[in-house]
């Protein structure tokens, strides 16, 4: 697998990304971080690591179709095949996602469907839910939408700053996404409608039977735990 990463921001799910490559945990070639900002850190942390980089600043174009083909062109330059988006905040037109057709990854710090948007963790800290967490989906044309691939949750401490809970859920994200990308580059996925099938992965984490294990927060007492 050819791996194109974009980035506008400090790149953190990149590092995990990167690091999970370098250790041979993803059969993947990372072949381009990709950003729309020139001051991204993520930038740097490629170049650190002598990973090729491409900037194209999305202000110089006048419609997002023409900024896509020209991340197409660049992408495809670099001989990418499939696409992790790790806090690129750009929304992608169907210009760019029928070039990679459902190649196109992206994770959410939040339990999609619920909180969608620039500030899922934020939010979720706001509404007072008792668990929050990440989302690895395909990316579609509509926000934070797509098929979802992996999913980690976490319990929340009552009144925890947006912050806070954002940096909890950024250390679930950095090992959910690697994990997506390695099913990803082994062809484990399989797509039903929005169902996601990750071959030969193991038993889901709730087994009806036995009721178990499960995350509840606050946690049950005695009475109902049983
Ligand atoms: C992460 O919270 C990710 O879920 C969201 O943007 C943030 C990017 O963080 N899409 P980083 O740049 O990977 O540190």
């Amino acid at each position: 697998m050819k791996l194109a990463v974009l980035v506008s921001g400090s790149g953190s799910n990149l590092q995990s990304i990167i690091d999970h490559v370098e250790a041979g945990h993803i059969a993947a070639e990372i072949a381009v971080v990709f950003s729309n900002k020139e001051d991204a850190y993520g930038l740097t942390r490629a170049r650190y690591h002598g990973i090729p980089t491409a900037v194209i600043q999305h202000t110089e174009f006048t419609d997002r179709e023409a900024f896509d083909a020209a991340m197409v062109r660049a992408l495809q330059e670099h001989g990418a095949d499939t696409v992790a988006l790790a806090g690129f905040m750009r929304m992608l037109t169907p210009v760019f996602l029928n070039a990679f057709p459902m190649r196109v990854l992206n994770i959410h710090p939040a339990l999609l469907p619920s909180f969608p948007g620039t500030h899922g963790q934020h939010d979720a800290a706001t509404f007072g839910v008792r668990l929050a967490g990440c989302t690895v989906h395909f990316v579609d044309e509509k926000m934070d939408h797509g098929p979802v691939v992996i999913q980690a949750a976490l319990p929340v401490t009552p009144g925890i700053a947006g912050d806070d809970l954002a940096g909890q859920i950024l250390r679930l994200e950095h090992r959910v996404y690697p994990q997506a990308l390695a099913w990803m580059a082994q062809d484990r996925i399989r797509l039903d409608g929005r169902i996601v099938h990750i071959e030969g992965s193991g038993v889901p984490v709730c087994d009806t039977d036995g009721v178990g294990p499960y995350l509840v927060n606050p946690p049950l007492e005695d009475d109902f735990a049983a």
